[in-house]
C-alpha cells in the first residue's frame, strides 16, 4: 500500500489540547468506543475502551503508567494492566488482547485510524 492510500485512512478525532496528559479519553468511532491516551512523554495510544475481563466500558478511566519501560493501561475495576504498544494483557495470560489503534498528533489535530 503506498504512503499516500495510508494516510487516507487517517480521520481526525479532536483538537490535541482537548486531551489531558496521562489520562484517557473516550470517542465513539463506527459504533465502536475508543479510549485515547496522551502520555506527558508525548506519546499517545489508542485502544479499544472495553476491558476484556468483564466486557466493561472503562479502559478511558484507568491509570497509566509504566512496566518495564512498556507504556500500560490499568483497568479501574479489577487492576488488570495492557501493554499500550500491543495490547497484551501483562498482569495474565488469560484475559484477552486489547484491540490498539494507530494514532498520532498533527498540527494541533489527533487522528486515528480506524478500520
Ligand atoms: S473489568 Fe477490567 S479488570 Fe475486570
Amino acid at each position: 500500500m503506498s504512503e499516500e492510500s495510508t494516510s487516507t485512512l487517517w480521520t481526525v478525532v479532536g483538537k490535541a489540547e482537548e486531551f489531558a496528559e496521562d489520562l484517557g479519553s473516550c470517542i465513539e468511532m463506527g459504533g465502536e468506543q475508543i479510549a485515547i491516551f496522551k502520555l506527558s512523554d508525548g506519546e499517545w495510544y489508542a485502544t479499544q475502551n472495553m476491558c476484556p475481563h468483564e466486557k466493561k466500558m472503562v479502559l478511558s478511566r484507568g491509570l497509566t503508567g509504566d512496566a518495564n519501560g512498556e507504556p500500560k493501561i490499568t483497568c479501574p475495576l479489577h487492576k488488570r494492566s495492557f501493554s499500550l504498544n500491543t495490547g497484551e494483557c501483562i498482569t495474565d495470560n488469560e484475559t484477552s488482547c486489547l484491540k490498539t489503534y494507530p494514532v498520532k498528533e498533527e498540527d494541533g489535530k489527533v487522528l486515528i485510524q480506524f478500520g
